[in-house]
């Protein structure tokens, strides 16, 4: 497939919005897996003509970031994410449960071109372990009963919808989104869920703020206390708790406790 002239408007329109040209290296590869279905020899060659930039220099750059792909992907990227808490979560036995259903591997495409599998590292969002994602949507508490139903809905072109984000759309649609051509979709559905912000709800329940910051000629800032007696409670009753916590932890099967066994000595 050759990269059309409306293409190469595009890559350069990117280009031209940074200082830098080349700082749009990053975008510009995803618009061309947005028209490609990956990042192509083609693809390179245009980004470093218009770049000024080597070949081996765009390469370097496409091979180094794992969301451009050598191979064509297909209508759906799907990935599980397998990181440590995932995995103990569920995240391997959904990725094994996909592998069976789809019949593929790895980094593999159904015959139909519908679905790339992919396994995948922490994507922060571990509150919400076993997370796939979709085009890089979120899919949160996945199990293997609703990893299987989500890929055949993505299959039978049923819609459906990211737990924290959009309507879906395809990988290339994806691409594009990320090379910054946006798709009206960014207000859908949730930004963030109770999870996520369960740490804001028990400050604001409390009456927690951060305290306000002093700021320097030189850019940083130092947090001021509002008030210096609060503060210092608030310090005395940490330094309890880890006292009490300290206790417990030495604290012998027998219940002798290792400030005993000083005291013993
Ligand atoms: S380990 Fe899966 S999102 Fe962090």
């Amino acid at each position: 497939m050759t990269l059309t002239q409306e293409t190469h408007a595009e890559l350069r329109e990117i280009a031209a919005r940074y200082p830098e040209a080349r700082s749009g290296l990053l975008p510009m590869l995803h618009l061309v897996q947005s028209v490609e279905g990956r990042v192509t020899p083609e693809g390179i060659e245009a980004c470093a003509e218009i770049l000024d930039i080597t070949a081996a220099e765009v390469s370097g750059v496409a091979t180094f970031y794992t969301m451009y792909k050598r191979k064509p992907v297909g209508d759906y990227h799907v990935g599980v994410c397998t990181n440590t808490l995932c995995a103990v979560m569920g995240g391997d036995l959904i990725f094994e449960r996909l592998k069976g259903h789809l019949d593929v591997g790895n980094d593999e495409t159904t015959e139909d071109g519908k679905i790339t599998l992919e396994h995948i590292e922490c994507n922060a969002a571990c509150d919400y372990a076993p997370v796939m994602m979709v085009n890089w949507e979120f899919m949160d508490n996945m199990t293997p009963q609703s990893a299987t139903q989500l890929v055949d809905d993505l299959r039978s072109g049923a819609e459906v919808s990211s737990t924290r984000g959009p309507r879906l759309g395809t990988w290339r649609e994806a691409e594009r989104v990320l090379a910054g051509f946006p798709d009206g979709r960014a207000d859908e559905g949730p930004s963030a869920g109770p999870a996520s912000l369960a740490g804001r709800e028990i400050a604001r329940e409390r009456g927690w703020t951060a305290p306000s910051a002093e700021r320097h000629d030189d850019g940083t800032a130092t947090a001021v206390p509002e008030e210096p007696a609060e503060r210092e409670q608030a310090v005395a009753e940490s330094d309890d708790k880890v006292a009490q916590q300290a206790v417990v932890e030495d604290t012998s099967p027998s219940g002798e406790t290792a400030a005993d066994k000083d005291e013993a000595q």
